[in-house]
């Protein structure tokens, strides 16, 4: 699904991302696993568009996403949740997940049909939708964060450290949703990063070790169909 070929993206002249080659599979839960400074969020920005490659392809499917823009990958039907997760303060809750199908130019009867989706797949949101984007909790933040992602990502979400924070109760509540994904979507593709390992549990069919911009290890956890 995602073909990552040998990227290295340099920041201020120093190689943050070195060489990175994986394929992230449809139908997968793949977990990004390193250290604070490894190179995560770079990984994800990169794959987004808001950062250039120094070397090296992305490609979704067919479609080479380096040829285009940043805001032509939320397009493709690629989600990402951002790890400081900014909602809209002045916009509720539902206007934040409405929005960036508005902003691509999605019907109304679209976009309305993806949000009775995502409140299938997280069902915390419903009595959410009216509050302020200003008025959540750390954890409801980062649902509505995942909803958001959900909203536009068809294909594939990123999450960048969703389950940082996350109070026990609510980290299973966003566990089971990114599991729902997949009865959903069976065919899509949710990349998790995670600094602490142990917080992903089974969730992940396969955990990538990013070390010092490097890919250390590829691990398959379950066979994916
Ligand atoms: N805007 C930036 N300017 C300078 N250095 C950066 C910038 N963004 C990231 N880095 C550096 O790139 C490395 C990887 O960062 P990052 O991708 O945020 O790691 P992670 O998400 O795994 O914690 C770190 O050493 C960080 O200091
Ligand atoms: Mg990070």
């Amino acid at each position: 699904m995602l073909k990552i070929d040998s990227v290295t993206v340099k920041i201020a002249g120093i190689a943050v991302l070195r060489g990175i080659r994986t394929e992230f599979k449809a139908g997968s839960l793949v977990a990004v696993v390193g250290r604070n400074g490894a190179g995560k969020t770079t990984l994800l920005r990169a794959i987004m568009g808001l950062l250039p490659l120094t070397e090296g392809a992305i490609r979704l499917n067919d479609v080479n996403l380096v040829s285009q823009p940043g805001y032509r990958r939320a397009r493709e039907g690629i989600g990402y949740a951002p790890e400081d997760r900014v909602m809209f303060p002045t916009l509720s809750v539902e206007e934040n997940l409405r929005l960036p199908c508005q902003i691509l130019g999605m019907s109304r009867s679209d976009v309305d049909a993806r949000l009775e989706q995502t409140l299938v797949v997280v069902p915390q949101l419903a009595e959410l939708l009216c509050r302020s984007g200003s008025a959540l909790s750390g954890g409801q933040g980062k649902m509505a964060a995942l909803g958001r992602a959900l909203m536009v990502g068809t294909k594939m979400v990123l999450l960048d450290e969703p389950f940082q924070g996350l109070a026990p109760v609510l980290a299973n509540q966003y566990a089971e949703s990114l599991r729902r994904v997949r009865d959903f979507a069976p065919n899509s593709c949710v990349v998790v990063t995670e600094s602490n390992r142990s917080l992903l549990k089974d969730l992940p069919d396969e955990t990538v070790i990013l070390e010092r911009g490097e890919i250390q290890s590829s691990e398959v956890e379950h066979a994916i169909a």
